[in-house]
């Protein structure tokens, strides 16, 4: 469902009229609906009904404490990444008992943090970190509880730089090794072999590489199975699709049903850990034309939102829908919608077709995943303001960044 509609002519979230929001708090801003993000949660806990299943919010997608809290107050756990990523769900009030730690580089440091925080599960993504998890949690007399994230070498159809479950990724464990390293965790001292997991990429369009996945994970399970080693749970990972432009896309129950079906029986329970279904469409990028550079070649929009903001069209060249606030009155022609920063990379869209004023506002859609997630402040641009619509209330949840907040950290020398 999109809670971005068009009333009277003007682009709203929810009950919030996007002028509104400008004139409230300026641009660039990112502006979320909770209503969005709610149902896109739903969604998934629909399907799962009946199972012994918990969503695990992939938080690197969007790590806003606004929308941590959301998932949270909904039953959501949440798949991290990083120590930074614990502190920041630990702070928006999630359940340790619903954390699972992914990641192929996890420090000590973040390890004993994770320990001592008593999260769910470690998915461990190599034989030298079973190893080192294991020292870490006997030097705190603990016991670690473990998944191995195994690399089914399935192809997920999308992007490269997101596929993740090929062998030549550098995501997991192979999946040949997977049994010899089971066995080996197995006989660790500091060490409970919890479940199994595996992630293969994101932005999938076919559910049907999830199923192939699934069945190499079963065998393993099994074979696991008749050798003593009886798993608790088994983690699908994230990596559903949404539409951004015209994509069809599988709903999240033709995703899950034919997944549900093949654990039917078997008592393991389910972990998910979708990130861009539950946000990406939840949220736009609100910005304002500066300027009109209109030219024989092309045509230039230059608006106040860039590349530092929204990466993912100069990282992956990656299309979001960009449309009026309000439609214009003047000629619908093929502008280049770009930002300020020095780089010939630093576009929202190529050729897109509107009828622009200088001042005129833009949404850019289907921008609440990886999004503000992976802004910098490249050019010495701080970070735009996120907001948070709820039905006609509009919540400020992260203010602008100011300049002097840029270079806080640094000192001239002495
Ligand atoms: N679990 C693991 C272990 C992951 O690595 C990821 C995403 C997820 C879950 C969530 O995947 P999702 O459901 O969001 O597809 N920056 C890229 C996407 C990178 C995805 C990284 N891993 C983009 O903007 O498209």
């Amino acid at each position: 469902m999109s809670a971005f509609v068009r009333r009277n002519g003007v682009l709203h979230a929810e009950s919030v009229s996007l002028l509104d929001l400008a004139r409230r708090f300026g641009t660039p801003c990112w502006v979320y609906s909770r209503l969005a993000l709610e149902s896109a949660l739903d969604e998934f806990q629909r399907e799962l009904a009946g199972f012994d299943a918990l969503v695990c919010y992939a938080v690197k997608a969007n790590a806003n404490l606004a929308v941590l809290d959301v998932f949270a107050r909904r039953g959501a756990g949440f798949d991290i990444v990083s120590g930074g990523e614990l502190q920041r769900v630990l702070a928006a009030g999630a359940d340790p008992r619903r954390i699972v730690f992914s990641g192929v580089g996890k420090t000590a440091a973040e390890m004993e943090l994770a320990l001592a925080t008593g999260i769910l599960c470690f998915n461990v993504e190599s034989a030298p970190e079973v190893d080192r998890l294991d020292a870490v949690a006997g030097r705190l007399g603990k016991i670690a509880p473990i998944s191995l994230r195994v690399n089914p070498d399935v192809d997920p159809k999308t992007h490269p730089y997101i596929s993740t479950g090929l062998k030549q990724n550098k995501f997991g464990v192979a999946y040949d090794d997977a049994l010899a390293l089971y066995r080996h965790a197995a006989s660790l001292p500091h060490l409970e072999v919890s479940g199994i997991d595996c992630h293969i990429g994101s932005q999938l369009l076919d559910p049907a590489p999830f199923a192939e996945a699934l069945d190499k994970i079963l065998a393993l399970v099994d074979q696991l199975a008749s050798e003593g080693i009886t798993l608790r749970h088994i983690d699908l990972g994230g990596g559903l699709g949404i539409r951004y432009r015209d994509e069809d896309v599988p709903t999240v129950q033709a995703y899950l049903q034919p997944l549900l079906r093949k654990l039917e029986g078997r008592r393991l329970r389910v972990l998910l850990e979708p990130g861009r279904r539950l946000v990406g469409n939840a949220g736009l990028l609100l910005t304002r034309v500066e300027y009109l550079k209109p030219g024989e070649v092309k045509s230039f929009a230059i608006v106040d939102a860039a590349m530092n903001d929204l990466a993912r069209p100069a990282l992956y060249g990656s299309w979001h829908d960009i449309v009026p606030v309000v439609a214009g009155p003047g000629e619908v022609i093929p502008w280049e919608v770009v930002g300020p920063v020095c780089e010939s990379g630093d576009f929202l869209g190529h050729g897109r077709e509107l009828a622009l004023a200088a001042g005129d506002l833009l949404a850019v859609m289907s921008a609440g995943a990886y999004a503000m997630a992976m802004s910098s402040n490249y050019n010495s641009r701080p970070r735009a303001a996120e907001i948070m619509v709820d039905g006609a209330q509009a919540h400020l949840v992260r203010r602008r960044e100011t300049a002097e907040e840029l270079y806080a950290l640094e000192r001239r020398l002495p």
